[in-house]
């Protein structure tokens, strides 16, 4: 199919040209984003074997996607960042020239889409026109990724209302690398056991070969909007973070704003989502974003925040109605589920649900399509979903969403929090004394590993400002990037963002949680509030500023001083272990580390001494 005569882009239409030329597709379809449209190709897929349509009496207008069973999440060793010099990348990514990746992608693109149609997928991460906003072309063989980017992103012709004929976007080519000979009959999911999702920084191109599946293949989400826009950050002066945002009122109507970088699988949909406990009446939480925050400087000083995305691909195995209600109540209608299981009466199920009903059911069909009782279950071990099963869904079917979230000038950001998931040593929360060791606490952020990722239970995995599995240039660089940025915002002499360090998973002796969490980290939000608005004193520690335990609002909850201090004190020896960890870190990281940074571990090092 030609472009529609509302493509007004040259240089697009010649770069779609190019790239028809290269995968040789059956058709190329440009997708306009109409609702039309959206509900013709998800008919598409459920023809194709792809889609179940949900019991409409159960889950209106929804779908069950199951993928392969090769390809179930993000490919973080296949994942690449092209710079034109390895040290670009940084020890943290996998590097490979530039010119040498281009030759290894060229034989595996070149007929990848014969048998299929190429989807022209234009969208704009954040609103349309936005100054904080930057568009993408998807050029993808997977009717999937069309209707899912439909929902992630704002997605269709008003695009090119914004391209005009000149433009800029970012261009991103998707396959599922599996291309079809005359008459081969397709499979319900295709993929390629070959995966490459590859970054040209300097180009500012996303490739990505051989899967089908979120942000292996949904480009905008983090190849994209981290990524690449890390590197736009870091070039024009802005920030792509790996960050939720919320919205904060007080009863008086007071309204602040934070954005909160945790690692994968830390709660980070539960959080933006936050139904705030008993004794917080008059307190709303509202969402902006659940994942990806753009952070631009305003010319007075603020930073202002977009959420880039437009939906939440959340995990669901996990979710139900005490850990976010408002999730549950988004996942109503109007969703693409992926690889949770079915129930006999059309309606999905995963992990977690029980604790809502009370009982798990009887059966179901799990994500592979093999039947799934409690007694299989007990027996095997076999989860109905699979743990990385997720949902796919627009922002506007939650009802804690933000007025602002589709603001073009984005929000005025008050505080950062950084969290990561800690059984010891690293309290509750604690407010960086200035913006250098706020970014000290981001750079030295981590995360125990689970027995099944890393084979060793309780080891930490460093994940620098939430950022190892995103970040698209050297980490040393990006640290330098968050100090400057801090620099040009004090020299407008506006007042910093207050940043926190937070980690809700700190353990008692019996190796139970001590913090409930979930809801109840609205008393920390209300306490880094307190902080902001100066009427919370709190203490000096080592590493920063803690609560006292009396400036804890505790209506409602039954938390002991003694609890208090499981979950907040600074054991000195752990953290002089702690710091050998940060210096590992360093260590590895020693190629552009900023000087403030080794300066200010010197200083809790001295800290401890004293
Ligand atoms: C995600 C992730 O899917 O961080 O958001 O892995
Ligand atoms: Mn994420």
């Amino acid at each position: 199919m030609n472009p529609p005569a509302y493509v007004k882009h040259a240089r697009l239409k010649a770069w779609v040209e190019d790239m028809v030329a290269l995968c040789k597709p059956d058709q190329v379809y440009w997708c306009d984003g109409s609702e039309e449209e959206y509900q013709r190709l998800c008919q598409q897929l459920v023809d194709a074997g792809t889609f179940k349509k949900l019991n409409p009496a159960k889950r209106p207008n929804s779908f069950l996607a199951c993928s392969d069973p090769s390809d179930v999440a993000r490919v973080e060793d296949r994942t690449y960042i092209c710079s034109e010099k390895k040290e670009d990348a940084g020890p943290t990514n996998n590097w490979m020239d530039p010119g040498e990746m281009r030759s290894t992608l060229q034989p595996l693109f070149d007929g990848c889409m014969t048998g299929r149609t190429m989807y022209v997928v234009p969208f704009s991460m954040g609103p349309l026109g936005s100054p904080i906003a930057h568009i993408g072309i998807e050029l993808s063989d997977s009717a999937y990724v069309a209707v899912n980017q439909r929902i992630m992103t704002r997605m269709g012709r008003a695009v090119f209302d914004v391209l005009g004929e000149d433009g800029d976007f970012v261009p991103c080519v998707h396959t599922v690398g599996a291309p079809l000979t005359a008459g081969q009959k397709d499979v319900a999911w295709p993929c390629n056991s070959t995966k490459y999702i590859v970054h040209y920084p300097r180009t500012r191109e996303i490739w990505s070969y051989g899967s089908g599946y979120g942000g292996n293949a949904l480009l905008g989400k983090k190849c994209f909007a981290l990524r690449i826009a890390s590197n736009m950050g870091r070039d024009q002066g802005w920030l792509a973070e790996h960050m939720l945002i919320l919205g904060l009122t007080s009863p008086q109507g007071k309204k602040f704003h934070v954005a909160a970088a945790f690692p994968s699988a830390c709660g980070k949909t539960n959080f933006s989502m936050l139904v705030p406990p008993a004794g917080f009446d008059g307190w709303k939480v509202t969402t902006i974003g659940d994942d990806i925050a753009w952070i631009k400087p305003s010319s007075n000083g603020d930073l202002r925040a977009i959420n880039p995305e437009a939906g939440y691909f959340g995990v669901a195995p996990g979710t139900n109605f005490h850990t976010n209600p408002n999730c549950m109540a988004s996942l109503d209608k109007n969703v693409i589920f992926t690889n949770v299981a079915l129930t006999d009466d059309g309606d999905v199920w995963w992990e977690g649900m029980e604790k809502d009903t009370g009982h798990l059911p009887d059966h179901l069909i799990d994500w592979q399509g093999k039947d799934w009782t409690p007694a299989i279950a007990k027996e095997t071990g076999a989860k109905a979903a699979h743990p990385n099963a997720r949902f796919t869904v627009a922002a506007t079917n939650n009802p804690a969403l933000d007025s602002a979230w589709d603001d073009a000038a984005g929000v005025k950001i008050d505080a950062f929090i950084f969290g990561g998931r800690r059984s010891t040593t690293v309290p509750l929360v604690t407010q960086a004394r200035n913006w250098t060791e706020g970014v000290y606490m981001a750079a030295t952020m981590g995360s125990e590993t689970t027995a099944a990722a890393a084979g060793q239970q309780g080891v930490v995995r460093r994940d620098p400002f939430a950022m190892l599995p995103f970040m698209g240039y050297n980490m040393s660089d990006y640290f330098q990037h968050w100090l400057n940025m801090g620099d040009t915002l004090k020299s407008t002499g506006a007042r910093l963002p207050a940043i926190f360090c937070v980690n809700w998973f700190r353990k008692g002796d019996d190796g139970k949680f001590v913090w409930p969490g979930y809801g109840e980290n609205m008393r920390v939000l209300k306490w880094m509030i307190d902080r902001i608005e100066g009427q919370a004193k709190g203490r000096e520690n080592v590493f920063g500023i803690s609560p006292n335990y009396e400036e804890i609002t505790w209506t409602g909850l039954d938390f002991t001083p003694q609890q208090f201090q499981t979950v907040t004190h600074i054991d000195k020896a752990a953290w002089v272990e702690e710091l050998k960890l940060h210096e590992v870190l360093f260590t590895q990281l020693a190629y552009h580390l900023p000087a403030e940074l080794t300066a200010t571990k010197t200083a809790i090092a001295l800290r401890l001494d004293a």
